[in-house]
């Protein structure tokens, strides 16, 4: 099966031939410094890396090695072209649901170089480029049962190896649930049959300008050992770590009744 658009070129050595490319980011490394990428410069990504993300994430764990991931890669075919325009516009239709549910523009969101303030024109410029993202992966998942709540095992873990094998080779990506607010329109388009889900949507590309690092609370929050609340003895950031005040307050993090399904809440961490 080919790559939409994205032959190789005559005299180009077949696929079949070439190993993977090379990592140069340690897997350790990558796995705690990979980042949602959401800027993406205007150039495509050749086959060889997609090959190489793509081989990545469908070597994922699934349950029973069922394997019932499925990806729809979109670059630059007349479908990827609509299909980047959809998702275009669902994901300027979430944004700006966010922007005023989460207060973006209130208190620190007016401080122009407060992290909810780059937060916000990151996201906006996101949402304003998105049906220009050099790729658009759209993971799926067959089902073989009836949907439960843990069936999403069987497909992230394989979008995460896709982010982390696109950090290897100096792409990035973001995962978004977009979607979901087009996905009558994008099955139409694509053929995606009844019963197989659409779990998230993914871009990626060759990042524009220089991301921070993850930040991420201390370990000690988030490791227990023993029992609930226990910090682990062993649970003591790496020398350099920071920026671990990140997230939401504090006191969100003690176990209560969930959110509404559907409720994104990874950037309420930049409150006011
Ligand atoms: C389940 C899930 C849903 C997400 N949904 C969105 C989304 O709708 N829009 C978006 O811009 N980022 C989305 N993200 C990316 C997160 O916002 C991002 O990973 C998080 O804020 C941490 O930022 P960092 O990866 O740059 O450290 C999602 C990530 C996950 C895992």
């Amino acid at each position: 099966m080919s790559t939409e658009g994205q032959a190789s070129p005559p005299g180009a050595t077949p696929l079949a031939e070439t190993p993977l490319p090379d990592d140069v980011v340690g897997l350790l490394e990558g796995m705690s410094t990979t980042r949602a990428i959401r800027r993406y410069r205007d150039e495509p990504v050749p086959p060889e890396a997609l090959r190489a993300m793509l081989f990545a994430a469908t070597r994922a764990p699934s349950g029973s090695n069922r394997q019932p991931f499925r990806f729809v890669v979109l670059t630059d075919g007349p479908k990827a072209a609509a299909a980047k325009q959809l998702l275009a516009e669902a994901g300027r239709r979430v944004w700006s649901a966010k922007k005023v549910r989460d207060r973006y523009g209130e208190g620190s969101g007016t401080v122009a170089n407060s992290p909810k303030a780059r937060m916000a024109r990151s996201m906006q410029r996101y949402v304003d480029r998105l049906d220009r993202a050099p790729v658009l992966v759209l993971p799926c998942l067959v089902r073989y049962r009836e949907p439960s709540p843990t069936e999403g095992a069987s497909i992230y873990p394989a979008c995460q190896n896709l982010l982390l094998a696109a950090r290897a080779l100096g792409y990035g990506g973001v995962m978004t649930g977009f979607q979901a607010l087009v996905e009558d329109h994008l099955r139409a388009l694509l053929g995606i049959p009844e019963g197989v889900a659409m779990a998230c949507t993914i871009t990626l590309g060759r990042p524009e300008g220089r991301h921070g690092p993850v930040r991420r609370r201390p370990l000690d929050e988030l490791v227990f050992e023993e029992s609930w609340g226990q910090p682990a003895r062993f649970a003591v950031d790496p020398p350099g770590t920071r920026h671990t005040s990140a997230g939401p307050p504090r006191s969100a993090g003690a176990a209560k009744p969930p959110l509404p399904a559907g409720a994104h809440t990874a950037e309420r961490k930049r409150e006011s």
